[in-house]
């Protein structure tokens, strides 16, 4: 037994400039520290994000200090549901608009880090007793987002994430293969759009384009992995989230509204000329029936992220719907870790797959890799390798991989 004897909380930024809440959590001399990430283009469920009206985060920290405190002082550290139950019913909402799900996961994983600590393990060690989620994969794949849109990027591009995954299950290989692509793509953007685009960076580290057809990204893409000498081992992947572009049952690609019928063309066309791995958010957040009936369609995997919110029930809904084969993971989705695990659990036995997931507002926090190893997950998914908030999670994911 560890008790906990100090919280502390501090508003620092994240790598889009705005506040964020960090918070450390003692154990006696052992300690563990949490900043928390942000996204841009939220689900509509997800936990609420406790903002000052002016985008500070100072309530946040009062709540952690004044509310949440006083209450776990005493816990043992490493008793997480204990933890996160009290934090919980301080709560007492559906959405955690009362301390805010930010101020929440603050504290649910700093106190395992300083759980962790005080056991003397690795963060992954300590999360995979903990969570004990069935694997997908020995070592997740890297999902990394090289062309950068939507939400993401001032692109006329609608489609959020155009993704290179090295087929590999070496984490060193597949940062060798990325960093290849990286540069033979950088190649081809100075080529075709001009050397103005070829220093461009996305949220997430991927290139910005002057580009309005959704299907060239992929194009450009499979030619760098091509001309990097990679090709044939490299799959790709998307994000579309597409409820950032979705307008009265339309759907804004580019300067055209496309119906969902035109929406499934697309990715019937780019499933035949692609090595596709997995489809993310391929409809709005509502829209169950039409994931479900392109998950029919598909061997490849299709993705819920804003349909499912990290959330145990939405993904029971979508695995009773046959809706999805892999779910995105964010643990500031939902608030807790305790609630994570579960949303985890849930997945696996449907026999759906993780993909644990940054947010493009990120820290140089790296918990995610812990935790997408320590679970197996099938995939982390934390950017391109040409921002530092992005690449110490895949460094850490190799460090604690080859252990
Ligand atoms: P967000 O986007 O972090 O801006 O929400 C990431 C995603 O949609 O996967
Ligand atoms: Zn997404």
């Amino acid at each position: 037994m560890q008790p906990i004897t100090k919280i502390t909380a501090e508003e620092i930024l994240d790598s889009r400039g705005k506040p964020t809440v960090m918070s450390t959590v003692w154990a006696g001399d052992f300690s563990g520290s949490f900043s928390v990430p942000s996204g841009a283009s939220t689900g509509s469920n997800e936990a609420h994000e406790l903002r000052d009206l002016d985008g500070h985060v100072l309530q946040t920290i009062r709540n952690i200090t004044e509310t949440i405190t006083p209450k776990l002082l005493g816990t043992d550290a490493s008793d997480q549901a204990g933890i996160d139950a009290v934090m919980c019913s301080l709560d007492g909402t559906a959405d955690k608009s009362h301390l805010g799900g930010n101020a929440m996961l603050a504290v649910s994983a700093a106190a395992a880090r300083a759980a962790a600590a005080s056991k003397g393990v690795e963060l992954w060690q300590y999360l995979r007793t903990l969570a004990q989620i069935e694997p997908s994969r020995r070592v997740p794949y890297l999902y990394m987002n090289y062309i950068n849109g939507g939400k993401h990027a001032k692109s006329p591009l609608s489609f959020q994430e155009h993704i290179i995954v090295p087929d590999t299950e070496s984490v060193a290989e597949a940062m060798t293969m990325a960093t290849d692509i990286g540069n033979a793509l950088q190649k081809i953007i100075a080529d075709r759009y001009g050397v103005e685009f070829a220093q461009s960076m996305g949220d997430e580290g991927g290139y910005v384009i002057p580009e309005h057809d959704p299907i060239v990204p992929f194009e450009v893409l499979s030619q760098a992995s091509g001309n990097a000498g990679h090709h044939g081992k490299i799959r790709l992947a998307t994000d579309i989230a597409a409820s950032s572009f979705y307008e009265n049952g339309m759907y804004r690609v580019g300067e055209e509204l496309w119906d969902t019928a035109k929406m499934t063309i697309f990715y019937h066309d780019l499933a035949k000329r692609f090595p596709i791995l997995s489809i993310e958010d391929p409809f709005e957040e509502h829209a169950l029936a039409d994931f479900a009936a392109l998950q029919k369609d598909f061997e490849l995997r299709i993705v819920g992220d804003d349909l499912t919110v990290t959330n145990t029930t939405l993904i029971e809904q979508a695995a009773e719907a046959s809706a999805i084969r892999a779910v995105i993971i964010k643990p500031n989705q939902i608030g807790t870790l305790t609630e994570t695990f579960a949303a985890m659990h849930t997945a696996r036995t449907h026999d759906i797959d993780c993909i644990v997931s940054h947010r493009s507002g990120e820290t140089d926090d790296t918990f995610i890799a812990d935790l997408a190893y320590a679970t197996g997950a099938f995939g982390l998914k934390a950017g391109a390798l040409r921002k530092p908030e992005r690449m110490v999670k895949y460094q850490r994911l190799l460090d604690i991989s080859v252990q």
